[in-house]
């Protein structure tokens, strides 16, 4: 299930005031490192509010992170001067991104369960904006079950998730659960959602979920697809800044906030649906999982189990992909490709026989990638590859529309000037 995670509009970009970061800082000894991760952030032209919890006073003084932040450090639920300054409510609404760094194994734990018992937790629950974590533990706790379940959940939910890394462990352990060093970490929270918006001023269409073909008024074809990733990628596309027009087959998914669903049922529907969105559109990413066939003839009533066997004519469906990249100008233009075997090799041939900009690429069957919270992309252009690791869908969506927004710009295409020419 894909939470609706960050659709709030952004108002940093929109009235190109500095982005607003909320800064959790939970008790692990990495919070050593945030009076750097502080500077780091503000030299990217952030505003950085700090927001300790109380074990993490013992790794890092407040003064200190006052000091860099230029605001006042936050601690306390109970605080009445600073709840007058500003409410924590506000506080949740102030943010356009709350970034928990260090985040402990037991900072997640509590957040899985959707904890407020102080003032950090309070505040992640009552947000809006995307949920940002640094885990940072021994390597141990980091591989023990009941986190990589917490992690999963949390991912699933739509939280971005930056590191571990592998190295030595202020433990005098190695392995992974060191937390990114404050530059990377900087730059992983400024390249994903919402304070870099390298889709603002573009249309996006993305289509998602099944489609199915009607046999008679009772049954239809239909494939696994749950609409997920597609919705994900709708939602990140939206949080990157652009128009979102999801055309979606029938899905048990909310449409993600700020995006605009057209719902259809039939491979047909779907390809008028998505060229009549088309217009004036930058981007077209087809995630949808559309039927190649469909039924000759629909039976106008329920078919009756007469004869000993039946055989079901089918014809091609229409190929939305590949229409809408013989389109003439046309957008740019992503595939999805699930395949069972040699999916690098079958995902290049698709790219380059339906002629697309991008193709992603990710493998099926034995309960992969279906219905799943988590996926794994392999991402082909032209003379290019990019692996994305697995991670939640949303995760994932992130990272692929911000390679779509980099080859947009490495190419150069000129905005908005879809015209139809159907072939
Ligand atoms: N697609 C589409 N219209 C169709 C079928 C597929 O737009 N009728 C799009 C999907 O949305 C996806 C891509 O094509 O982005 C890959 O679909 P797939 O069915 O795997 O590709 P095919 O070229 O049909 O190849 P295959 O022989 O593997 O079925």
């Amino acid at each position: 299930m894909v939470f609706a995670r960050g659709g709030r509009n952004n108002a940093a970009m929109n009235d190109r005031r500095a982005p607003r970061i909320l800064l959790g800082i939970t008790g692990g000894i990495a919070a050593y490192k945030t009076p750097d991760l502080v500077r780091r952030l503000r030299e990217r032209g952030a505003e950085v509010q700090v927001v300790m919890t109380v074990s993490a006073r013992q790794f890092v003084a407040p003064l200190a992170l006052q000091a860099v932040s230029g605001r006042e450090v936050r601690e306390s639920l109970w605080d009445p001067a600073a709840e007058a300054a500003m409410g924590h409510i506000e506080l949740a609404r102030w943010a356009d991104l709350v970034l928990v760094a260090p985040a402990t194994a037991e900072f997640m734990a509590r957040l899985v369960h959707g904890r407020a018992d102080d003032l950090l937790a309070t505040l992640c629950l009552a947000t809006a904006a995307p949920l940002h974590l640094a885990p940072a533990m021994n390597r141990l706790m980091w591989s023990n079950p009941a986190t990589q379940a917490n992690v999963a959940s949390l991912r699933a939910r739509g939280v971005a998730l930056h590191g571990p890394a592998s190295g030595e462990q202020a433990c005098g352990e190695t392995g992974e659960g060191r937390m990114l060093e404050p530059v990377e970490l900087a730059e992983a929270v400024f390249a994903g959602v919402g304070l870099s918006r390298p889709l603002a001023g573009r249309k996006v269409v993305v289509s998602a979920g099944p489609t199915r073909e009607r046999l008679d008024p009772v049954r239809f074809l239909t494939n696994r697809s749950s609409g997920k990733m597609g919705y994900a990628v709708a939602q990140a596309a939206c949080e990157a800044g652009a128009e979102v027009v999801l055309v979606s087959g029938p899905v048990a998914l909310p449409a993600p906030p700020g995006v605009t669903r057209v719902d259809v049922e039939s491979a047909r529907q779907m390809y008028e649906a998505v060229h009549a969105a088309l217009r004036g559109a930058d981007v077209y990413i087809g995630a949808a999982a559309v039927a190649d066939y469909e039924p000759a003839q629909v039976a106008p009533e329920k078919i009756k189990k007469e004869a000993p066997t039946m055989t079901l004519e089918l014809v091609k469906a229409p190929d939305i992909l590949a229409s809408v990249a013989a389109l003439e100008p046309r957008p740019f233009v992503v595939g999805f490709a699930a395949e069972t075997q040699r999916v690098e090799e079958h995902a290049r041939a698709k790219l380059e026989r339906k002629r697309l900009d991008m193709i992603a690429a990710n493998r099926v069957g034995d309960g992969l990638a279906f219905d799943r919270d988590e996926n794994a992309l392999t991402v082909l252009w032209d003379g290019g590859r990019e692996e994305l690791m697995t991670a939640g869908k949303l995760d994932l969506a992130r990272r692929l529309v911000a390679l779509v927004a980099a080859r947009m710009a490495a190419q150069s295409r000129p905005a908005s000037n879809v015209v139809h020419v159907r072939r």
